[in-house]
């Protein structure tokens, strides 16, 4: 079994990478000129890039403000700490939501955004439960393509990684009863990342803790719901395993997501994964991948999947935007360790090969996902 330093990609090694970059910008006291962002590439080590944040030149900010329903014109300021109130929102009563995507630089030097507008609805319907106002699609978008323009040279080679772009929407205003902010942030920072995780998964079924319930919060990327799991996967961690995989807390016996992830399995030529109930998290991978299935002729149910059936999948892998597609080489329930097939001639790696080529540009985008940065 793979040992905790081997799954993670090493926490160790963002940290330092991180360290190395704030030692950078520190040594110029004029932090504009740490870095000439005229140059084509920033000046880091390409080739060890990991998953961690590192301090690039821009973020965005757009706020709404009490007086107005809506978000007005945003800009781009240099990164760094924000100020906040000590009784906003966020910080008290945790209203507040993220996104994830990725920006990849094509061979031919372009820079291609994967399905922005999928994270602006996604964005929106997470606003709506935690009753915040939220950016429109149009304007979800633009802010993306301003913040990587500014970043660009922060955006990795072809081949060495993406420019991971983190949206925030939070509650920044003042509160002291629990009840919604009157102030709201939008928020997009990004740093360059590399592999998220190195290797093969090895998932363990959790069986003590839940992620999600119905009627509550599973379904969004509020900030609460990956707090809650620290815990679980902390201790999966330290047994060696990559990450826990939740079961549903109603019937306590279907499978559910990872931490960070949505998962599939593959049975008999069938592809299959949870159904999207509202405990688990509408993946945009997870979505691209079902499509690309369809597209090539597989099997592709969305339905109730008891975690018995663990027992004789043939494969099983996670997808998630910072993971993309990652095959899972065992999952333990119950005490017993269940493997599966990886590697090459898999369903698993088929799909990746046609995702990852239609994000960075090496497989003509038939499906009009990918959005150019101008
Ligand atoms: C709980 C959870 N499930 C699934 C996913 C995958 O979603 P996506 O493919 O949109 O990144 C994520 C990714 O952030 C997640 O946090």
């Amino acid at each position: 079994m793979l040992s905790a330093s081997d799954c993670v990609l090493s926490e160790a090694q963002a940290h330092s990478q991180y360290a190395a970059a704030v030692e950078a910008s520190e040594l110029n006291e004029d932090h504009s000129t740490h870095h000439d962002v005229n140059k084509e590439y920033a000046d880091l080590n390409w080739d060890e890039l990991g998953f961690g944040p590192i301090p690039i030149d821009y973020m965005y900010v757009m706020k709404c403000t009490k007086d107005e329903k809506y978000f007005s014109q945003g800009t781009l300021t240099r990164f760094g700490n924000i100020d906040m109130n000590p009784s906003s929102g966020i910080l008290n009563y945790g209203q507040g939501l993220f996104e994830g995507l990725k920006a990849n630089r094509t061979e031919d030097g372009r820079i291609l955004l994967f399905r922005p507008e999928q994270n602006a609805r996604r964005l929106q319907m997470g606003a709506e439960r935690m009753c915040m106002p939220s950016p429109t699609i149009e304007q979800f978008i633009h802010a993306l393509k301003q913040i990587v323009n500014a970043n660009k040279s922060w955006v990795p080679p072809p081949g060495k990684g993406s420019l991971y772009i983190r949206p925030l929407l939070m509650g920044s205003g003042p509160v002291l009863g629990a009840m919604p902010a009157a102030e709201y942030t939008f928020l997009i920072f990004a740093s360059p990342v590399g592999i998220y995780h190195k290797g093969t998964l090895n998932l363990i079924v959790e069986e003590k803790f839940y992620r999600a319930f119905p009627g509550g919060t599973g379904g969004i990327k509020t900030a609460a719901n990956y707090a809650t799991v620290f815990k679980p996967v902390t201790e999966a961690k330290a047994k060696g395993f990559s990450d826990v995989l939740f079961l549903d807390v109603t019937t306590r016996k279907n499978i559910e997501e990872a931490s960070t992830s949505n998962i599939f399995i593959l049975k008999k030529n069938v592809i299959s994964t949870p159904a999207i109930t509202g405990t688990i998290l509408p993946g945009i991978t997870r979505k691209s991948i079902i499509e690309i299935a369809r597209v090539l002729d597989y099997q592709v149910k969305e339905r109730d999947i008891p975690a018995e059936e663990l027992f004789d999948a043939e494969e099983v892998f996670c997808t998630g935007t910072a993971m993309v597609v990652n095959p899972v080489s065992s999952i333990t329930y119950m005490g017993k360790r269940i493997e599966y097939k990886t590697g090459v001639n898999t369903v698993a790696q088929n799909l990746r090969t046609m995702l990852t080529g239609i994000q960075t540009g090496q497989i003509e985008d038939k499906m009009g996902w990918t959005v150019e940065i101008a």
